[in-house]
């Protein structure tokens, strides 16, 4: 989604902005810009359709200015064009922001401003609405105020004055915001990736505060004017973490992450070989009280999801249900305060599953998170959360996230079988013993690359793809499917295996690539049936199982091996196997596998 830089200091804001705009290109854009208040009272302003290095290569190299905003946009409202990129200028009022704002044909139409619109956007109707109020009372807050009691939805504004020089003003409803001060100037941007080059300590603003940024200190005040001190927050995650570490993308090397994550993940939370929260603060009860569970989240954390309830049902017999956020938000849902409510976020931004939040929330539900931002809004609005020590997931597809979110998913399922009653403290440490050695399995599987890489040469232009699984192996097909349509747009598919004669089973001809998944014992039968059927009829088999395993060679054209015994935890090593294919796959044909077409990383609009 929308990229937002600002910055007011010492040092040549040009550059500072270009930087950041050039590390928050993860988050997905289309068009880039930037507005500077110049030493000589003026405001230079550049934005340009394209890439950040488009807008690099109109803007001056020596502009003298130390304050200024930037932005990466993601289209909502308007097309893409250089006329509707941010920032946008009305008066004195320079704006830009990530959000929504879902009444400004009413603004628009209610304040006269129709006839003065130089863009399409939304955004310029927020600046010309600043910019009435401030031309009314020439004061900042005020106009600030006043705007935003109309404005109705999401938003993160960065504002300039230009006649106030050296200061940026912001505030935020929903939409993400963080800033610092520090020796090099004061900052605000929409995640921690803008800012780790020049500082560590940063905090979250929060919403409907009026922050005041000035090169030696951030003024942050509620709407009435109180002044208020923000809780301040420490980046563990330092300039070299969110870089590429010598892979050739930040996928392959967040792929490679994955052992180590794993263990961030859940070593904080074992004590004496069992389960543990309390450094988390979440208490037993709200495992022990519900009698259901429902899980809400979107695209790769809804399939975590998916495997969360598997192994959950599996082991605690209770029922668990997995909504995707979009639906869940507009749904009437049968919910009670006995269900807990578990939602899923890496970005802990996303505007779907955030609503879905809050609608569970008003139906009176516990709601756990697990979330890999810290202090992103998700955590915020939630009565308890977990999170995930994934580090800065660049690469829009999820991958490392992923895996500690089913991590999770396992240490929870753990923690309720002792909780209540639903195992022996003897099977939960037995469970908990297979879980510590997913890294070992990640790692087997990380050491596949090379035959991954030659199948995912061989079906790297295919048109269709097919994933196929039965029980917990169809949960983890969703999931590869999602990843090699997303990288390298062949159209991917997961299907549950004993549904394909159902009529899919019409689309396989010769040479179709189906990935098949056999690793749960008491169906593997069943499927390698499905699998000859699909075999039979010319597909291209890439066959995973347990190691040792004995498959006749009619079955597949490749055999695939993962090291573990136990069914309940052959997740770990697929996920990556699969993963590699995508990567793979999407690198054969020449794909950027950080920034794929049409996606962003955290979809902070509808
Ligand atoms: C994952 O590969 C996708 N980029 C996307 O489906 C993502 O998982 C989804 O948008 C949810 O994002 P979140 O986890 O930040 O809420």
């Amino acid at each position: 989604m929308c990229g937002i830089i600002g910055y007011t200091g010492p040092l040549m804001a040009r550059d500072v902005i270009l930087q950041g705009l050039h590390q928050l290109e993860y988050r997905g854009y289309d068009s880039a810009g930037m507005a500077l208040l110049t030493e000589d009272g003026g405001m230079y302003l550049r934005k340009k359709v394209g890439q950040v290095s488009a807008l690099e290569a109109v803007c001056e190299p020596d502009i003298p200015a130390h304050c200024g905003i930037g932005h990466t946009r993601w289209a909502t409202h308007g097309g893409v064009t250089d006329a509707n990129a941010h920032p946008h200028a009305v008066g004195k009022v320079v704006l830009l922001y990530n959000g929504i704002i879902e009444n400004y044909h009413t603004i628009s139409r209610q304040f006269g401003f129709e006839g003065l619109a130089t863009s399409e956007t939304d955004t310029e109707v927020a600046a010309q609405l600043i910019n009435y109020y401030y031309g009314q009372t020439g004061n900042p807050y005020e106009a600030i105020r006043r705007s935003i009691e109309i404005i109705e939805g999401s938003y993160a504004f960065c504002i300039l004055f230009t006649d106030i020089p050296g200061t940026i003003y912001a505030i935020r409803n929903v939409s993400p915001l963080v800033a610092a001060s520090s020796e090099q100037g004061s900052f605000i941007a929409s995640d921690v990736t803008a800012l780790i080059s020049y500082t560590k300590e940063y905090f979250v603003v929060p919403e409907q505060h009026i922050l005041t940024i000035t090169q030696d200190q951030i003024r942050m005040e509620t709407l009435d004017g109180t002044v208020v001190k923000p809780e301040m927050l420490e980046v563990t995650w330092d300039v070299e973490a969110a870089q590429k570490g010598g892979y050739p993308h930040f996928m392959l090397k967040e792929i490679y992450e994955q052992p180590e994550v794993f263990q961030k993940t859940i070593m904080p939370r074992l004590v004496e070989g069992l389960p543990n929260f309390e450094v988390d603060g979440v208490p037993d009860p709200l495992f022990q009280r519900c009698h259901s569970i429902q899980v809400i989240a979107c695209g790769t954390a809804m399939y975590a999801g998916m495997v969360g309830r598997a192994i959950m049902e599996k082991q605690l017999r209770i029922p668990v249900s997995v909504s995707i956020a979009s639906e869940f938000r507009y749904d009437t849902p049968l919910l009670d305060p006995g269900t807990l409510v578990i939602v899923v976020s890496q970005s802990g931004e996303t505007i779907d599953t955030l609503a879905a939040l809050r609608l569970a929330k008003e139906c009176g539900c516990p709601v756990l998170s697990i979330v890999n931002v810290k202090g992103s809004t998700i955590a915020r609005e939630s009565d308890y959360v977990l999170y995930t020590h994934a580090g800065p997931e660049i690469a829009v597809a999820s991958t490392k996230a992923y895996m500690v979110q089913l991590a999770v998913f396992y240490l929870i399922t753990a923690r309720m079988m002792l909780v209540r009653g639903a195992a022996e403290e003897a099977q939960v440490k037995d469970f908990i013993a297979s879980l510590a050695k997913a890294p070992e399995w990640i790692q087997d599987a990380l050491g596949q690359g090379d035959a991954i890489r030659k199948q995912a040469e061989k079906m790297a232009f295919s048109r269709d793809a097919f994933f196929i699984g039965r029980g917990m192996d169809y949960a983890f097909s969703l999931e590869g499917a999602l990843k090699l349509k997303e990288i390298s747009y062949i159209h991917a598919e997961a299907y549950a295996a004993g549904e394909l004669k159902h009529g899919t089973i019409a689309l396989i001809e010769p040479g179709v690539p189906v990935i098949a998944l056999a690793t749960q014992d008491h169906i593997f039968n069943k499927t390698i049936s499905n699998i000859r059927e699909v075999k039979a009829r010319g597909a291209y088999v890439i066959l995973i199982t347990k190691k040792g395993v004995p498959v006749s060679s009619e079955v597949c054209d490749v055999h695939l091996e993962i090291p573990v015994e136990d069914d309940r935890f052959t997740v770990f090593p697929c996920a990556v196997l699969l993963q590699l294919l995508a990567y793979y796959t999407a690198y054969a044909k020449g794909y950027d596998m950080d920034k794929p077409r049409n996606l962003a990383k955290s979809v902070t609009v509808e």
